[in-house]
Protein backbone atom coordinates (compact mmCIF):
# COMPACT_ATOMS: atom_id res chain seq x y z
CA UNK A 1 0.00 0.00 0.00
CA UNK A 2 1.70 3.17 -1.06
CA UNK A 3 1.61 5.67 1.67
CA UNK A 4 -0.38 8.93 0.68
CA UNK A 5 -0.79 10.35 4.40
CA UNK A 6 1.61 10.72 7.45
CA UNK A 7 1.42 11.85 10.54
CA UNK A 8 3.95 12.79 13.04
CA UNK A 9 3.45 12.84 16.32
CA UNK A 10 6.15 15.41 18.44
CA UNK A 11 6.98 18.11 16.46
CA UNK A 12 10.96 18.76 18.04
CA UNK A 13 14.44 18.22 16.90
CA UNK A 14 13.61 14.87 15.22
CA UNK A 15 9.79 15.02 14.08
CA UNK A 16 10.35 18.52 12.67
CA UNK A 17 13.40 18.26 10.18
CA UNK A 18 12.63 14.41 9.29
CA UNK A 19 9.18 15.74 8.15
CA UNK A 20 10.42 18.49 6.60
CA UNK A 21 12.72 16.62 4.11
CA UNK A 22 10.48 13.75 3.32
CA UNK A 23 8.04 16.49 2.56
CA UNK A 24 10.17 18.16 0.41
CA UNK A 25 11.45 14.76 -1.13
CA UNK A 26 7.65 13.24 -1.61
CA UNK A 27 5.24 15.48 -2.90
CA UNK A 28 2.86 12.98 -3.64
CA UNK A 29 2.86 12.65 0.13
CA UNK A 30 0.70 14.42 2.36
CA UNK A 31 2.69 15.45 5.75
CA UNK A 32 1.40 16.37 8.79
CA UNK A 33 3.55 17.05 12.43
CA UNK A 34 1.24 17.64 15.16
CA UNK A 35 2.71 18.28 18.75
CA UNK A 36 0.44 18.67 21.98
CA UNK A 37 2.54 21.82 22.93
CA UNK A 38 0.75 24.75 21.34
CA UNK A 39 3.33 26.99 20.96
CA UNK A 40 6.05 24.93 19.23
CA UNK A 41 3.39 24.30 16.37
CA UNK A 42 2.63 28.11 16.62
CA UNK A 43 6.49 28.54 16.09
CA UNK A 44 6.85 26.20 12.99
CA UNK A 45 3.72 27.88 12.15
CA UNK A 46 5.64 31.46 12.13
CA UNK A 47 8.74 33.08 10.61
CA UNK A 48 11.02 32.37 13.69
CA UNK A 49 11.30 27.96 13.62
CA UNK A 50 11.18 26.38 16.95
CA UNK A 51 14.70 24.88 16.69
CA UNK A 52 17.80 26.23 14.40
CA UNK A 53 19.26 24.00 11.90
CA UNK A 54 21.12 24.97 8.72
CA UNK A 55 18.76 24.34 6.04
CA UNK A 56 15.68 23.94 7.68
CA UNK A 57 14.29 27.02 7.17
CA UNK A 58 14.65 27.11 3.84
CA UNK A 59 12.89 23.38 3.18
CA UNK A 60 9.76 24.52 6.11
CA UNK A 61 9.42 27.39 4.10
CA UNK A 62 8.97 25.71 0.66
CA UNK A 63 6.93 22.54 1.44
CA UNK A 64 4.96 24.23 4.31
CA UNK A 65 1.03 24.63 3.61
CA UNK A 66 2.19 22.71 -0.07
CA UNK A 67 2.13 19.04 1.58
CA UNK A 68 3.48 19.91 5.02
CA UNK A 69 1.27 20.91 7.81
CA UNK A 70 2.13 21.51 11.54
CA UNK A 71 -1.10 21.34 13.54
CA UNK A 72 -1.80 20.35 17.35
CA UNK A 73 -4.88 18.48 16.24
CA UNK A 74 -3.11 15.03 16.89
CA UNK A 75 -6.06 12.90 16.78
CA UNK A 76 -7.31 14.68 13.61
CA UNK A 77 -4.02 13.76 12.12
CA UNK A 78 -3.90 10.27 13.33
CA UNK A 79 -7.36 9.78 11.86
CA UNK A 80 -6.04 10.57 8.28
CA UNK A 81 -2.92 8.56 8.43
CA UNK A 82 -1.64 5.74 6.37
CA UNK A 83 1.73 6.18 8.45
CA UNK A 84 2.45 7.16 11.93
CA UNK A 85 5.76 8.43 13.47
CA UNK A 86 5.98 8.56 16.78
CA UNK A 87 9.11 10.87 17.70
CA UNK A 88 8.28 12.45 20.98
CA UNK A 89 10.92 12.93 23.93
CA UNK A 90 12.15 10.00 25.96
CA UNK A 91 13.79 11.83 28.67
CA UNK A 92 15.58 9.35 31.56
CA UNK A 93 12.80 8.68 34.21
CA UNK A 94 13.11 11.54 36.99
CA UNK A 95 10.25 9.73 39.45
CA UNK A 96 9.47 5.69 40.16
CA UNK A 97 11.02 2.88 41.35
CA UNK A 98 14.88 3.23 42.60
CA UNK A 99 16.42 1.03 40.14
CA UNK A 100 14.76 3.23 37.35
CA UNK A 101 15.05 7.02 38.69
CA UNK A 102 18.25 8.35 36.65
CA UNK A 103 18.24 4.75 34.26
CA UNK A 104 15.47 3.93 32.81
CA UNK A 105 13.91 6.00 29.84
CA UNK A 106 10.38 7.38 30.91
CA UNK A 107 8.02 5.91 28.25
CA UNK A 108 4.96 8.04 29.59
CA UNK A 109 4.80 10.17 25.98
CA UNK A 110 5.36 7.29 23.69
CA UNK A 111 2.54 5.13 25.46
CA UNK A 112 0.40 8.41 25.61
CA UNK A 113 1.03 8.52 21.75
CA UNK A 114 0.61 5.13 21.82
CA UNK A 115 -2.82 4.69 22.96
CA UNK A 116 -4.19 8.05 20.84
CA UNK A 117 -3.16 5.99 17.70
CA UNK A 118 -4.98 2.99 19.10
CA UNK A 119 -8.52 5.06 19.54
CA UNK A 120 -8.70 7.46 16.52
CA UNK A 121 -6.80 5.66 14.06
CA UNK A 122 -9.14 5.23 10.47
CA UNK A 123 -10.17 1.48 9.55
CA UNK A 124 -7.72 -0.81 7.76
CA UNK A 125 -3.78 -1.08 8.35
CA UNK A 126 -2.11 1.76 9.97
CA UNK A 127 1.75 2.07 10.36
CA UNK A 128 2.72 2.84 13.34
CA UNK A 129 6.38 3.85 13.22
CA UNK A 130 9.21 4.47 16.59
CA UNK A 131 11.24 6.99 15.90
CA UNK A 132 11.95 7.60 18.82
CA UNK A 133 14.79 6.02 20.71
CA UNK A 134 13.12 3.60 23.22
CA UNK A 135 14.66 0.59 24.82
CA UNK A 136 14.52 -3.06 23.35
CA UNK A 137 11.02 -4.41 22.77
CA UNK A 138 9.39 -1.36 23.31
CA UNK A 139 7.86 -2.02 20.31
CA UNK A 140 6.20 -5.29 21.46
CA UNK A 141 4.69 -2.73 24.29
CA UNK A 142 3.17 -0.19 21.84
CA UNK A 143 1.48 -3.39 19.90
CA UNK A 144 0.08 -4.43 22.81
CA UNK A 145 -1.40 -0.95 23.39
CA UNK A 146 -2.68 -0.78 19.95
CA UNK A 147 -4.30 -4.32 20.01
CA UNK A 148 -5.96 -3.52 23.21
CA UNK A 149 -8.22 -0.82 21.77
CA UNK A 150 -9.78 -3.92 20.16
CA UNK A 151 -11.57 -2.06 17.31
CA UNK A 152 -12.83 -4.67 14.33
CA UNK A 153 -11.71 -3.64 11.31
CA UNK A 154 -8.85 -1.29 12.45
CA UNK A 155 -5.37 -2.92 11.91
CA UNK A 156 -1.75 -1.96 12.85
CA UNK A 157 2.10 -2.80 11.99
CA UNK A 158 4.30 -1.45 14.13
CA UNK A 159 8.04 -1.12 12.84
CA UNK A 160 11.06 0.20 14.50
CA UNK A 161 13.12 2.91 12.47
CA UNK A 162 15.52 4.79 14.78
CA UNK A 163 16.63 8.44 13.79
CA UNK A 164 20.99 8.66 13.38
CA UNK A 165 20.80 12.57 12.57
CA UNK A 166 23.28 14.87 14.26
CA UNK A 167 21.73 18.31 15.82
CA UNK A 168 23.54 20.92 14.03
CA UNK A 169 23.80 18.55 10.71
CA UNK A 170 20.12 17.17 10.55
CA UNK A 171 19.43 17.95 7.46
CA UNK A 172 22.88 17.04 5.87
CA UNK A 173 22.34 13.59 7.98
CA UNK A 174 18.86 13.26 6.42
CA UNK A 175 19.46 14.28 3.24
CA UNK A 176 22.45 12.34 2.68
CA UNK A 177 22.04 9.03 5.65
CA UNK A 178 25.18 7.18 6.20
CA UNK A 179 21.64 4.26 6.60
CA UNK A 180 18.56 4.09 7.17
CA UNK A 181 17.46 1.36 9.42
CA UNK A 182 14.28 -0.34 9.49
CA UNK A 183 13.00 -3.26 11.87
CA UNK A 184 9.94 -5.21 11.37
CA UNK A 185 8.56 -8.63 11.45
CA UNK A 186 6.27 -7.85 8.66
CA UNK A 187 8.14 -7.30 5.05
CA UNK A 188 5.18 -5.20 3.00
CA UNK A 189 5.28 -2.91 5.55
CA UNK A 190 9.07 -2.61 6.12
CA UNK A 191 8.58 -2.18 2.18
CA UNK A 192 6.42 0.63 2.38
CA UNK A 193 8.33 2.31 4.87
CA UNK A 194 11.59 1.72 2.36
CA UNK A 195 9.97 2.87 -0.43
CA UNK A 196 9.22 6.02 1.06
CA UNK A 197 13.09 7.02 1.77
CA UNK A 198 13.81 4.96 -1.89
CA UNK A 199 13.07 8.75 -3.19
CA UNK A 200 16.04 9.92 -2.37
CA UNK A 201 18.01 7.49 -0.31
CA UNK A 202 20.00 4.78 -1.99
CA UNK A 203 18.36 1.11 -1.62
CA UNK A 204 21.91 -0.19 -0.93
CA UNK A 205 21.49 1.98 2.46
CA UNK A 206 18.05 0.89 3.39
CA UNK A 207 19.07 -1.82 6.14
CA UNK A 208 16.37 -4.04 6.93
CA UNK A 209 16.58 -5.99 10.26
CA UNK A 210 14.57 -7.45 13.01
CA UNK A 211 12.81 -5.12 15.42
CA UNK A 212 15.15 -5.60 18.11
CA UNK A 213 18.41 -5.47 16.61
CA UNK A 214 16.86 -2.46 15.22
CA UNK A 215 16.09 -0.85 18.18
CA UNK A 216 19.62 -2.14 19.67
CA UNK A 217 21.43 -0.90 17.36
CA UNK A 218 20.10 3.05 18.22
CA UNK A 219 21.46 3.00 21.77
CA UNK A 220 24.53 0.81 20.92
CA UNK A 221 25.75 3.29 18.19
CA UNK A 222 25.39 6.09 20.30
CA UNK A 223 26.67 4.72 23.22
CA UNK A 224 30.28 3.87 20.88
CA UNK A 225 30.36 7.47 19.86
CA UNK A 226 30.16 8.74 23.17
CA UNK A 227 32.65 6.14 23.76
CA UNK A 228 34.69 7.35 21.60
CA UNK A 229 34.87 11.13 22.64
CA UNK A 230 35.28 9.78 26.97
CA UNK A 231 38.44 7.51 25.08
CA UNK A 232 40.25 10.51 23.80
CA UNK A 233 38.94 12.78 26.88
CA UNK A 234 40.66 10.42 29.08
CA UNK A 235 43.80 10.34 26.58
CA UNK A 236 43.89 14.31 27.32
CA UNK A 237 44.70 13.86 30.80
CA UNK A 238 47.15 11.81 30.15
CA UNK A 239 48.69 14.14 27.68
CA UNK A 240 48.63 16.95 30.22
CA UNK A 241 50.89 15.07 32.74
CA UNK A 242 53.35 13.56 30.25
CA UNK A 243 53.52 16.83 27.97
CA UNK A 244 52.16 14.96 25.11
CA UNK A 245 49.53 16.93 22.70
CA UNK A 246 46.22 15.01 22.38
CA UNK A 247 45.25 16.81 18.91
CA UNK A 248 48.45 15.05 17.62
CA UNK A 249 47.48 11.65 19.67
CA UNK A 250 44.49 12.02 18.12
CA UNK A 251 45.55 12.79 14.29
CA UNK A 252 48.09 9.46 14.65
CA UNK A 253 45.63 7.00 16.11
CA UNK A 254 43.01 8.40 13.50
CA UNK A 255 45.04 7.91 10.43
CA UNK A 256 44.86 4.26 11.55
CA UNK A 257 41.87 3.35 8.71
CA UNK A 258 40.53 0.57 11.56
CA UNK A 259 39.94 3.49 13.66
CA UNK A 260 39.06 6.56 11.46
CA UNK A 261 38.96 10.37 12.26
CA UNK A 262 35.91 11.80 13.37
CA UNK A 263 34.83 12.05 17.32
CA UNK A 264 38.15 11.95 18.48
CA UNK A 265 37.97 15.78 19.56
CA UNK A 266 39.15 16.41 22.94
CA UNK A 267 36.78 18.70 24.83
CA UNK A 268 34.96 19.53 28.21
CA UNK A 269 32.56 16.67 27.35
CA UNK A 270 29.69 15.55 25.53
CA UNK A 271 26.25 17.30 26.39
CA UNK A 272 22.82 17.31 23.86
CA UNK A 273 19.58 14.77 24.89
CA UNK A 274 20.77 11.83 23.71
CA UNK A 275 24.21 10.20 24.41
CA UNK A 276 23.62 10.32 28.47
CA UNK A 277 19.96 9.20 28.43
CA UNK A 278 20.93 6.32 25.72
CA UNK A 279 23.42 5.09 27.46
CA UNK A 280 21.48 5.19 31.00
CA UNK A 281 18.90 3.55 28.87
CA UNK A 282 21.59 0.84 27.77
CA UNK A 283 23.13 0.58 31.52
CA UNK A 284 19.37 -0.24 32.49
CA UNK A 285 18.72 -2.79 30.57
CA UNK A 286 21.84 -4.52 31.36
CA UNK A 287 21.12 -4.34 35.00
CA UNK A 288 17.51 -5.85 33.93
CA UNK A 289 19.08 -8.91 32.41
CA UNK A 290 21.71 -9.32 35.25
CA UNK A 291 24.85 -8.16 33.22
CA UNK A 292 26.65 -6.20 36.24
CA UNK A 293 30.11 -6.43 34.20
CA UNK A 294 28.31 -4.55 30.78
CA UNK A 295 26.51 -2.57 32.78
CA UNK A 296 29.36 -1.09 34.79
CA UNK A 297 31.65 -0.89 31.19
CA UNK A 298 28.79 1.39 29.72
CA UNK A 299 28.47 3.36 32.57
CA UNK A 300 32.11 4.04 32.57
CA UNK A 301 31.66 6.18 29.48
CA UNK A 302 29.49 8.71 31.84
CA UNK A 303 31.59 8.68 34.65
CA UNK A 304 34.89 9.71 31.79
CA UNK A 305 32.05 12.24 30.88
CA UNK A 306 31.42 13.80 34.33
CA UNK A 307 35.27 13.45 35.31
CA UNK A 308 36.56 15.66 32.64
CA UNK A 309 33.93 18.18 32.95
CA UNK A 310 34.35 18.76 36.68
CA UNK A 311 38.40 18.72 36.03
CA UNK A 312 37.92 21.46 33.58
CA UNK A 313 35.97 23.46 36.35
CA UNK A 314 38.66 22.56 38.95
CA UNK A 315 41.25 23.64 36.37
CA UNK A 316 39.75 26.98 35.65
CA UNK A 317 39.14 27.86 39.40
CA UNK A 318 42.76 26.66 40.80
CA UNK A 319 43.97 28.81 37.68
CA UNK A 320 42.55 32.20 38.72
CA UNK A 321 44.85 31.55 41.86
CA UNK A 322 42.04 29.64 43.59
CA UNK A 323 39.03 31.89 43.81
CA UNK A 324 36.70 33.03 41.40
CA UNK A 325 34.56 34.86 44.04
CA UNK A 326 33.58 38.16 42.48
CA UNK A 327 35.71 38.15 39.81
CA UNK A 328 33.72 38.32 36.08
CA UNK A 329 33.98 35.28 33.96
CA UNK A 330 32.81 35.40 30.28
CA UNK A 331 31.55 32.23 28.84
CA UNK A 332 31.35 31.53 25.14
CA UNK A 333 28.69 29.48 23.76
CA UNK A 334 25.92 28.08 25.42
CA UNK A 335 24.08 25.76 22.72
CA UNK A 336 25.55 21.98 23.52
CA UNK A 337 27.21 22.09 20.33
CA UNK A 338 27.92 24.26 17.41
CA UNK A 339 24.58 25.23 15.20
CA UNK A 340 22.35 24.38 16.78
CA UNK A 341 20.51 26.56 20.01
CA UNK A 342 19.46 22.93 21.93
CA UNK A 343 21.30 23.27 24.96
CA UNK A 344 19.83 19.92 26.90
CA UNK A 345 22.71 18.39 28.98
CA UNK A 346 25.13 20.92 27.74
CA UNK A 347 28.37 21.09 29.20
CA UNK A 348 28.01 24.81 29.51
CA UNK A 349 25.36 24.53 32.09
CA UNK A 350 28.01 22.61 34.37
CA UNK A 351 30.45 25.00 33.80
CA UNK A 352 28.19 28.10 34.47
CA UNK A 353 26.30 26.22 37.46
CA UNK A 354 29.88 25.46 38.56
CA UNK A 355 31.56 29.43 38.38
CA UNK A 356 28.03 30.67 40.05
CA UNK A 357 28.61 28.38 42.81
CA UNK A 358 32.31 29.63 43.45
CA UNK A 359 30.97 32.93 44.03
CA UNK A 360 31.54 34.22 39.83
CA UNK A 361 30.24 36.72 38.15
CA UNK A 362 29.02 35.10 34.98
CA UNK A 363 28.72 36.77 31.26
CA UNK A 364 27.25 34.57 28.76
CA UNK A 365 26.92 34.54 24.99
CA UNK A 366 25.61 32.07 22.71
CA UNK A 367 24.55 32.96 19.17
CA UNK A 368 21.19 30.85 18.70
CA UNK A 369 20.47 30.76 22.27
CA UNK A 370 17.56 32.49 23.29
CA UNK A 371 18.02 34.27 26.91
CA UNK A 372 15.23 32.96 28.43
CA UNK A 373 16.75 29.47 27.92
CA UNK A 374 19.75 30.46 29.41
CA UNK A 375 18.11 31.52 32.98
CA UNK A 376 16.15 28.52 33.00
CA UNK A 377 19.11 25.74 32.30
CA UNK A 378 20.54 27.55 35.34
CA UNK A 379 17.93 27.86 37.64
CA UNK A 380 16.23 24.52 36.59
CA UNK A 381 19.00 22.30 35.03
CA UNK A 382 17.73 20.12 32.12
CA UNK A 383 20.72 18.43 33.09
CA UNK A 384 21.91 15.53 35.40
CA UNK A 385 23.61 17.16 37.80
CA UNK A 386 26.90 15.99 38.55
CA UNK A 387 28.98 18.78 40.15
CA UNK A 388 26.46 18.90 43.05
CA UNK A 389 23.91 16.52 42.35
CA UNK A 390 20.30 17.45 43.40
CA UNK A 391 21.31 20.80 44.14
CA UNK A 392 19.28 23.42 42.03
CA UNK A 393 21.07 26.75 42.12
CA UNK A 394 18.63 29.10 43.77
CA UNK A 395 16.89 31.44 41.63
CA UNK A 396 18.22 34.55 42.97
CA UNK A 397 21.87 34.04 42.88
CA UNK A 398 20.84 33.31 38.77
CA UNK A 399 19.40 36.59 38.97
CA UNK A 400 22.49 38.17 40.23
CA UNK A 401 25.17 36.15 39.09
CA UNK A 402 24.17 35.85 35.51
CA UNK A 403 24.03 38.08 32.76
CA UNK A 404 23.08 37.79 28.77
CA UNK A 405 25.34 39.57 26.72
CA UNK A 406 24.79 40.66 22.83
CA UNK A 407 27.83 39.79 21.73
CA UNK A 408 31.14 38.28 23.22
CA UNK A 409 33.49 41.62 23.50
CA UNK A 410 30.37 42.69 25.69
CA UNK A 411 30.73 39.74 27.58
CA UNK A 412 34.51 39.49 27.99
CA UNK A 413 34.89 43.49 28.82
CA UNK A 414 36.15 43.84 32.12
CA UNK A 415 36.31 40.27 32.52
CA UNK A 416 39.38 37.76 34.30
CA UNK A 417 38.96 35.19 31.69
CA UNK A 418 37.05 33.75 29.17
CA UNK A 419 36.18 30.27 28.66
CA UNK A 420 35.04 28.71 25.31
CA UNK A 421 32.43 26.02 25.87
CA UNK A 422 30.40 25.92 22.31
CA UNK A 423 32.55 25.61 19.31
CA UNK A 424 30.76 27.58 17.25
CA UNK A 425 33.11 28.85 14.47
CA UNK A 426 32.52 32.76 15.28
CA UNK A 427 34.78 32.18 17.99
CA UNK A 428 37.03 31.38 15.80
CA UNK A 429 37.49 34.77 13.98
CA UNK A 430 36.96 36.87 16.74
CA UNK A 431 39.99 40.00 17.20
CA UNK A 432 41.11 38.16 20.15
CA UNK A 433 43.71 41.59 20.64
CA UNK A 434 40.58 43.43 20.95
CA UNK A 435 38.96 41.18 23.35
CA UNK A 436 42.35 40.99 25.64
CA UNK A 437 42.86 45.12 25.97
CA UNK A 438 39.47 44.90 27.34
CA UNK A 439 39.95 42.74 30.00
CA UNK A 440 41.49 42.44 33.36
CA UNK A 441 44.84 41.67 33.43
CA UNK A 442 46.71 38.81 33.91
CA UNK A 443 43.80 37.89 31.43
CA UNK A 444 42.47 33.94 30.89
CA UNK A 445 41.63 32.38 28.31
CA UNK A 446 40.16 28.64 28.91
CA UNK A 447 39.56 27.03 25.62
CA UNK A 448 37.31 23.97 26.06
CA UNK A 449 37.09 23.10 22.54
CA UNK A 450 40.34 23.30 21.02
CA UNK A 451 39.18 26.25 18.28
CA UNK A 452 42.10 28.43 18.90
CA UNK A 453 45.24 29.19 17.79
CA UNK A 454 47.03 28.93 21.43
CA UNK A 455 50.57 30.58 20.03
CA UNK A 456 48.94 33.49 18.86
CA UNK A 457 46.58 34.09 21.47
CA UNK A 458 49.46 33.53 24.12
CA UNK A 459 51.82 36.26 21.76
CA UNK A 460 48.81 38.85 22.62
CA UNK A 461 49.63 38.10 26.34
CA UNK A 462 46.87 35.58 27.45
CA UNK A 463 47.31 33.01 29.66
CA UNK A 464 46.04 30.11 28.05
CA UNK A 465 44.65 26.77 29.12
CA UNK A 466 43.19 24.21 26.84
CA UNK A 467 42.53 20.39 26.61
CA UNK A 468 45.65 17.80 26.74
CA UNK A 469 48.16 20.04 26.01
CA UNK A 470 50.07 21.42 28.74
CA UNK A 471 51.59 24.72 27.35
CA UNK A 472 54.18 24.64 30.01
CA UNK A 473 55.20 21.07 30.72
CA UNK A 474 58.62 20.39 31.38
CA UNK A 475 59.10 18.42 27.94
CA UNK A 476 57.65 21.04 25.88
CA UNK A 477 60.29 22.41 23.66
CA UNK A 478 59.10 24.72 21.27
CA UNK A 479 56.20 27.87 21.39
CA UNK A 480 55.85 30.11 24.44
CA UNK A 481 57.68 28.29 27.57
CA UNK A 482 57.06 28.11 31.52
CA UNK A 483 59.57 31.52 31.38
CA UNK A 484 56.82 33.42 29.58
CA UNK A 485 54.43 33.27 33.18
CA UNK A 486 51.77 31.18 31.20
CA UNK A 487 50.34 28.44 33.39
P1 LIG B 1 11.86 16.99 21.58
O1 LIG B 1 11.66 17.09 23.04
O2 LIG B 1 12.54 18.09 20.85
O3 LIG B 1 10.43 16.79 20.85
C1 LIG B 1 9.47 15.90 21.29
C2 LIG B 1 8.12 16.59 21.10
O4 LIG B 1 7.09 15.62 21.35
C3 LIG B 1 7.84 17.73 22.08
O5 LIG B 1 7.61 18.92 21.36
C4 LIG B 1 6.61 17.29 22.86
O6 LIG B 1 5.74 18.35 23.17
C5 LIG B 1 5.98 16.31 21.90
N1 LIG B 1 5.08 15.34 22.52
C6 LIG B 1 5.34 14.52 23.57
N2 LIG B 1 4.30 13.73 23.81
C7 LIG B 1 3.34 14.05 22.91
C8 LIG B 1 2.04 13.56 22.64
N3 LIG B 1 1.51 12.54 23.34
N4 LIG B 1 1.32 14.13 21.64
C9 LIG B 1 1.85 15.14 20.92
N5 LIG B 1 3.09 15.62 21.10
C10 LIG B 1 3.84 15.08 22.09
O7 LIG B 1 12.61 15.61 21.34
P2 LIG B 1 13.60 15.24 20.14
O8 LIG B 1 14.95 15.76 20.40
O9 LIG B 1 12.94 15.54 18.84
O10 LIG B 1 13.68 13.66 20.33
C11 LIG B 1 12.59 12.81 20.05
C12 LIG B 1 13.06 11.38 20.11
O11 LIG B 1 14.06 11.17 19.10
C13 LIG B 1 13.72 10.99 21.43
O12 LIG B 1 13.40 9.67 21.71
C14 LIG B 1 15.19 11.11 21.13
O13 LIG B 1 15.97 10.26 21.92
C15 LIG B 1 15.27 10.68 19.69
N6 LIG B 1 16.39 11.24 18.94
C16 LIG B 1 16.76 12.54 19.11
C17 LIG B 1 17.80 13.06 18.39
C18 LIG B 1 18.25 14.48 18.57
O14 LIG B 1 19.31 14.81 18.05
N7 LIG B 1 17.51 15.31 19.26
C19 LIG B 1 18.55 12.24 17.41
C20 LIG B 1 18.04 10.92 17.27
C21 LIG B 1 17.02 10.44 18.03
Amino acid sequence: MPVQSICCIGAGYVGGPTCAVIAAKCPHITVTVTDSNAARIEQWNSDILPIYEPGLEELVKRCRGVNLFFSTDVKGAVKKADLIFISVNTPTKVKGAAGEVGLAPDLQYVELAARTIAREAKEGLTLVVEKSTVPVRAAATISEMLASANRPGVSFQVLSNPEFLSEGTAIKNLLHPDRVLIGGENQQAISDLADIYAAWVPRERILETSTWSSELSKLVANALLAQRISSINAASELCEMTGANVSEVAKAVGMDSRIGPKFLNPSIGFGGSCFHKDIMSLVYLCKHYHLPENAEYWQDIINMNTHQRVRFCRKIVSSLFNTVSHKKIAVFGFAFKKDTGDTRESSSIVVADYLIGEGAEVFIYDPKVPDRQILTDLKLPQITKEISPGVITPEGIVDKSVHICRDPYDAARGAHAVVVCTEWDEFTTLDYQVIYDSMQKPAFLFDGRMILNHDTLMKIGFRVHCIGKSLNHPNKTNGASATNGYH
